[in-house]
C-alpha cells in the first residue's frame, strides 16, 4: 500500500490579489513538493482554499463599501485564477465560506469544551454606541498613551511603534466613522492552552525541523496562556449558544484544512486526517508558525477523533521585489495580467523556484528573471535539448560500445537524478532547481567535448548517451516546469502524462534505437533588455495616486482630444479579465470596440443602450488580444467608478 502524503499550504486571505512573494514562500514549494511525491508513486492529496473570516476582510470590505461576502468571492476567484495560470496540482482549493466548514469548527469547538478547555471571561471591550457594536483593534483609532499621537492605530502607534492594547488609547475613535468609544463588559470564550503544554512538549521532542521552526514553537509552548477565541462580529463561524459572537479566525482557519479535504470527498477525508500512517505535510510562511506548530495541534490534541499531527512544516522566509516587500498600494509589485500575457507560467516557476526563500530572505529581480529565463532555462536546458534533437535527425541511433567518457556522463547524470531527488524529498527546491541546471550542463559539457558533429566522427553513441539524459532532465524538471518537462517528453516519442509516470520506471525506461521522434520545438524565448528595463521602470509608480497637481496644458492642446457621445450597442466581459468589457459603440458614423475597464462597477446588460463618452482619436491599443479603438470617460475613487450621463442628445455628438 502506498504512502499517503496529505500536503497543505497555508490558506491565502481573499482579501487581496496574492503576489510572487506569497508563491515563492508557502505555494510553489508545496506544488514542486507534491509533484515529486506523486512521481514517487506515493498517494498524494494536495489541499489549499481561501481563508475568508477575520477582522482585515470585514475592514477592508467596509473601506470598498462593499459586504464581505462580496469581498472575499472576488479575491477567492482571483486567487484560484492565478494558481490555475500557474498550474497548481492542489487535488482540492476549498474555501472557509464552503457550507461543511460551519459544522466542523463547531464541533471542534464542542469537542474542547466537553473536556472542559472553554472557559468564559468577561473583560472591557471599545463599544461605540453610534455604531451599536464593538470594534477590533483594527477598527479603532485614538492618542498614543505613549507619545500623543493622535492619529494613532488600535494595536501599535505608527509614530513611536509602541504596541499596545487598543483599551490603552487615549480618545479611542472609530476608525469608520470617527464616532467616540466606551468600555463596556463583554464576555468571550478563552482556551485552555496552557492545558496542553506537556503533551506539545513531549510531541515536539526530537521533531527533526527546521531550526527557526523549532525555536519558535519552543518559545510558544513554555508560555502558553489561555486565549480568546471569540470576537463580537457577524462573519465568522458562529459561537453556538452565544448570538453576536463568532470564532477567532485562527481558531476556525486551520481547521479550514480539514472541511476542504471534506468537500474534497466526504468519506475519504478520514482516510488521510484520521490515520496515523498518513504523514502530514503542511507548507506555510514564517509568520505562521506559532499556529502551526502550537495552537493548532493543541486543538487537534484536544479532539475526541485521533487526528493527525503535522510530521513536517517547511516554513519559508519572505521573498522581496528589487530588495524591497512587495505592497500594492507603493506599486512595488508586478501586474501580473501583463506579466503572463509576456512570460510562460514555467518561467515564472522556475524563476521562483530558483530563489525560493528557504533559509533567508530572497529576492525576485527583473535582472535575474532575465538571466534565470534566457542563461539558464534557454541557454543550458532548451539548448542542450534542441542541439541533441536537431543533430539526431529524427531517428534515435543505435549505441556502439561504450567508452570511458560515456560512461562517466551516464554516471554523472545517475548520480545527479540520485541527488536531485534527495532534495525535493527534504524541501531544498532551490537546491534542486541547482541540480536541474548542472545536469543540462553536464550535458552539454559531454555534447562539446564529444563533438560528434565533427567530420569522420559517428555521433550514434553520444546522441543515444544524451537522449538517456533529455529523458532524465524531463523527469528532474517535472515537478517545477511541468509544461516545459511534458513537451521535451513528448519530443522523445512519449504519448502518456509525464506527471502520472514513475520516477523509477522513468528512470528505467529506455527509448527504442530505430525509434522516429517528431520535430523538435523550441522550448524558451529569449528575454530582452527593453523588456526588462520596461518592467523596472514600471516599479514604484503603478498605484501611486498623483499628490503633485497636474501640469498645465494649452486650450490648443485639450482642443486636440476628439470627445463625443456614443450609445453602447453591445456588451461583454472579456474572458480571464476580471476588470475589463469589451464594448460595441455607435458613434453615428461608424462602430467602434473598445475595451474599457469599468467590468467591477457595471454588468454588460446595464450599459445596452446607454450614452457614453468616447475620446475618438485615441490611438488604437489591444488589449488582451483585441483591437481597442478609443476610450470611453470615467470618474474614479477607491470608493468606486461611474460613468458620466448624457441622457438626450444624439451619438455622434462632440463634448468639448
Ligand atoms: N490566512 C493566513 C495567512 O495568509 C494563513 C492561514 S493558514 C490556516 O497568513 F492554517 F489558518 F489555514
Ligand atoms: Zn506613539
Amino acid at each position: 500500500m502506498a504512502q499517503k502524503v496529505l500536503i497543505t499550504s497555508a490558506l491565502p486571505y481573499a482579501n487581496g490579489p496574492l503576489h510572487f512573494g506569497h508563491i515563492a514562500g508557502a505555494y510553489l514549494p508545496g506544488d514542486c513538493y507534491a509533484r515529486f511525491q506523486r512521481l514517487m508513486g506515493r498517494q498524494v492529496l494536495y489541499i489549499c482554499g481561501s481563508d475568508e473570516y477575520g477582522v482585515a476582510i470585514t475592514l477592508s470590505a467596509d473601506l470598498a463599501k462593499r459586504s464581505p461576502k462580496q469581498h472575499v468571492d472576488e479575491f477567492h476567484a482571483v486567487n484560484k485564477a492565478l494558481f490555475d495560470r500557474l498550474h497548481f496540482s492542489f487535488d482540492h482549493y476549498g474555501r472557509t465560506t464552503c457550507p461543511g466548514h460551519v459544522q466542523m469548527t463547531q464541533s471542534f469547538f464542542a469537542a474542547l469544551e466537553k473536556k472542559g478547555l472553554i472557559e468564559e471571561k468577561t473583560e472591557d471591550h471599545l463599544y461605540s454606541e453610534a455604531e451599536k457594536r464593538f470594534l477590533a483593534d483594527r477598527y479603532v483609532v485614538g492618542t498614543c498613551p505613549k507619545c500623543g499621537f493622535q492619529e494613532a492605530r488600535g494595536d501599535e502607534c505608527q509614530r513611536c511603534a509602541s504596541s499596545y492594547e487598543a483599551t490603552d488609547l487615549k480618545n479611542p475613535r472609530s476608525k469608520l466613522t470617527g464616532s467616540p468609544l466606551t468600555l463596556k463588559p463583554s464576555l468571550h470564550l478563552y482556551l485552555r492552552f496552557d492545558r496542553f503544554k506537556e503533551q506539545l512538549q513531549e510531541w515536539l521532542k526530537g521533531k527533526q525541523w527546521k531550526e527557526n521552526v523549532v525555536r519558535f514553537a519552543e518559545s510558544y509552548v513554555n508560555d502558553l496562556r489561555p486565549r480568546a477565541i471569540t470576537r463580537d462580529s457577524d462573519w465568522g463561524v458562529p459561537v453556538p449558544g452565544y448570538p453576536g459572537k463568532v470564532f477567532y479566525v485562527w481558531f476556525d482557519a486551520p481547521i479550514g484544512y480539514i472541511s476542504a479535504t471534506q468537500e474534497w470527498n466526504s468519506e475519504k477525508w478520514k482516510d488521510y486526517w484520521l490515520d496515523p500512517k498518513t504523514k502530514l505535510v503542511q507548507f506555510i510562511g514564517k509568520d505562521n508558525i506559532p499556529f502551526h506548530a502550537v495552537f493548532f495541534p493543541a486543538m487537534l490534541m484536544g479532539q475526541d477523533l485521533p487526528y493527525k499531527l503535522p510530521d513536517e512544516i517547511p516554513a519559508n522566509e519572505f521573498l522581496l521585489l528589487e530588495g524591497k516587500q512587495f505592497s500594492k498600494s507603493d506599486g512595488w509589485t508586478i501586474d501580473l495580467a501583463d506579466f503572463f500575457q509576456r512570460y510562460t507560467p514555467d518561467q515564472a516557476r522556475y524563476a521562483l523556484a530558483a530563489n525560493a526563500p528557504e533559509t533567508a530572505d530572497a529576492e525576485f529581480s527583473w535582472k535575474d528573471f532575465q538571466m534565470r529565463c534566457n542563461a539558464e532555462l534557454l541557454g543550458k536546458l532548451g539548448n542542450f535539448v534542441n542541439r541533441v534533437l536537431v543533430l539526431m535527425k529524427g531517428t534515435v541511433p543505435h549505441a556502439g560500445p561504450l567508452t570511458e567518457i560515456d560512461q562517466q556522463f551516464l554516471q554523472k547524470t545517475d548520480l545527479l537524478m540520485t541527488e536531485g531527488a534527495a532534495q525535493f524529498e527534504t524541501f531544498h527546491l532551490r537546491k534542486a532547481s541547482q541540480t536541474l541546471m548542472e545536469l543540462a550542463q553536464a550535458g552539454n559539457g559531454y555534447f562539446d567535448a564529444k563533438k560528434p558533429w565533427g567530420k569522420g566522427a559517428d555521433p550514434s553513441t553520444t546522441i543515444s548517451c544524451c537522449i538517456e539524459c533529455i529523458k532524465n532532465l524531463a523527469l528532474l524538471a517535472s515537478p517545477i516546469i511541468p509544461e516545459t518537462a511534458q513537451k521535451i517528453w513528448e519530443m522523445l516519442g512519449f504519448t502518456t502524462q509525464l506527471a502520472s509516470e514513475h520516477w523509477d520506471a522513468v528512470r528505467k525506461k529506455q527509448i527504442p534505437p530505430g525509434k522516429v521522434l517528431p520535430p523538435p520545438q523550441l522550448l524558451f524565448r529569449k528575454i530582452e533588455d527593453t523588456e526588462i528595463e520596461e518592467q523596472i521602470s514600471k516599479l514604484g509608480k503603478k498605484m501611486a495616486t498623483p499628490v503633485t497637481q497636474p501640469s498645465q496644458i494649452t486650450f490648443a492642446d485639450f482642443g486636440k482630444v476628439d470627445l463625443r457621445v456614443a450609445v453602447v450597442l453591445e456588451a461583454e466581459k472579456v474572458p480571464k479579465a476580471k476588470k475589463l468589457l469589451k464594448l460595441t459603440l455607435d458613434l453615428g458614423t461608424e462602430k467602434r470596440t473598445v475595451v474599457s475597464g469599468i467590468a467591477l462597477a457595471y454588468e454588460p446588460e446595464q450599459l445596452i443602450g446607454r450614452k457614453v463618452i468616447l475620446v475618438a482619436n485615441l490611438l488604437p491599443a489591444t488589449i488582451m488580444g483585441i483591437e481597442s479603438q478609443g476610450m470611453i470617460l470615467a470618474a474614479s475613487h477607491e470608493t468606486g467608478l461611474e460613468l458620466p450621463r448624457i441622457d438626450h442628445l444624439p451619438a455622434g455628438s462632440k463634448v468639448s
